[in-house]
């Protein structure tokens, strides 16, 4: 099998085992290395025969740990276990685990073959598929990285049953994310989602679909030179709510800062782009149904607004947003005034 490819084969397995079996089936033995991190290895690695076969490297769960010297971490660990330009990693663990060791395999011997078997809810609808692979830098998120297929995703939604319900819902933010960009069928039955009482099965089909939703964005623009930036929706926002809690101390999980940015994003969008003002509220009402009230105010807004402005994303000293002009239809590069950003922020504390 050739280390790197175009587009990752993703798989939906119910039987992990059975299925990991294919993907290393061309690979010798002595080539094929794990990475984790401490959580997953306790609830999912350590024990399991399969995974346990082969050399492993655990690193410390947390964002925190997204970093170069994890990153070093890995490449010591294949160095000293001889690996080659032909060897294999195999990623299990949430988006952490994934970007962090997707970008190491990514860079090692200038890029060796990677398998996410991602195990969060964001993992599995997002941070494992579309080859985007990096690590937090100097403060910045995602500031060093690559773009680079995995081999193959495996998803396999039991995973899912040992996470806690704060990380499920900030996965599921991202799903509802794609539902509003591209697909207003995959938003009516994510309705159907009751967090506190999860259906695997069921959750596994709108995990399909939400997958399909990201495919279908990464296939048509895999660098993110347009169409791509239509998942960036509620992220503009968000990404500002995200790093002003991490500021203040308060830190909240990034499908929350999404789900409140996407509470903004529709207030802009039904204020430029004609999204049915009724629908973002009944949207608003939902969100915070699941998300409670975003853990901000009015004296927030300023700093937030400061953030927006120096969104990476943006161009010419815009603020760049992706907004709606109804559920399924996007626009990217679309352009705020300040005052209508600051009434978004109303709008958002007022829910
Ligand atoms: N590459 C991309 O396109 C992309 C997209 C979105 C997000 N991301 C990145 O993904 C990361 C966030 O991912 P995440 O939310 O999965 O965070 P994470 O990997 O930190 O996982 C959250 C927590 O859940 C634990 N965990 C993992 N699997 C578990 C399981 N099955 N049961 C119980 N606990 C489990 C982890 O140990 C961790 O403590 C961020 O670094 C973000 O930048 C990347
Ligand atoms: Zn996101």
């Amino acid at each position: 099998m050739d280390n790197s490819k175009d587009r990752a084969e993703i798989i939906f397995s119910s039987s992990v085992e059975e299925d990991f079996a294919k993907v290393i089936a061309d690979f010798p033995g002595d080539q094929i290395f794990l990475a984790t991190d401490s959580v997953v290895e306790e609830l999912w690695v350590c024990n399991n025969t399969l995974f346990g076969r082969f050399p492993r490297i655990v690193i410390p769960a947390g964002e925190e740990n997204k970093n170069l010297s994890s990153a070093a971490m890995i490449w010591e660990f294949l160095t000293a276990r001889g690996a080659g330009r032909k060897s294999l990693l195999i990623n299990v663990g949430g988006g952490m685990l994934t970007d962090l060791a997707g970008f190491a395999a990514s860079t090692f011997k200038r890029g060796i073959g990677f398998v996410n078997i991602p195990t969060t809810l964001l993992s599995q609808v997002d941070a494992s598929v579309g080859g985007k692979t990096g690590i937090n830098f100097r403060g910045l998120k995602n500031e060093i990285g690559t773009f680079r297929e995995p081999l193959a995703v495996l998803i396999h939604t039991p995973f899912l049953k040992t996470l806690d319900r704060m990380n499920l819902l900030s996965g599921f933010a991202e799903m509802i994310k794609h539902g509003l960009i591209f697909s207003p069928a995959h938003l009516t039955e994510l309705h159907r989602f009751d967090p506190d009482v999860a259906d695997y099965d069921e959750l596994r089909e709108f995990i399909r679909h939400s997958v399909e939703v990201k495919n279908h964005f990464v296939t048509r623009d895999p660098l993110e030179a347009d169409i791509r930036k239509a998942l960036n929706f509620g992220h503009t926002a968000g990404h500002a709510i995200e790093s002003l809690a991490l500021e203040t101390g308060h830190p909240v999980l990034h499908g929350y800062a999404v789900a409140w940015g996407m509470v903004a994003e529709l207030f802009l969008s039904s204020e430029t782009c004609g999204f049915p003002a009724g629908e973002a509220r009944r949207m608003g009402n939902w969100i915070r149904q699941l998300y409670g009230p975003v853990p901000m105010n009015h004296d927030h807004s300023e700093k937030l607004l400061a953030l927006m402005m120096h969104d990476k994303k943006n161009e010419a000293g815009l603020i760049n947003f992706t907004l709606l002009s109804a559920t399924g239809k996007f626009e990217i590069n679309r352009h705020c005034s300040r005052d209508q950003v600051l009434a978004s922020l109303e709008s958002l504390y007022d829910l």
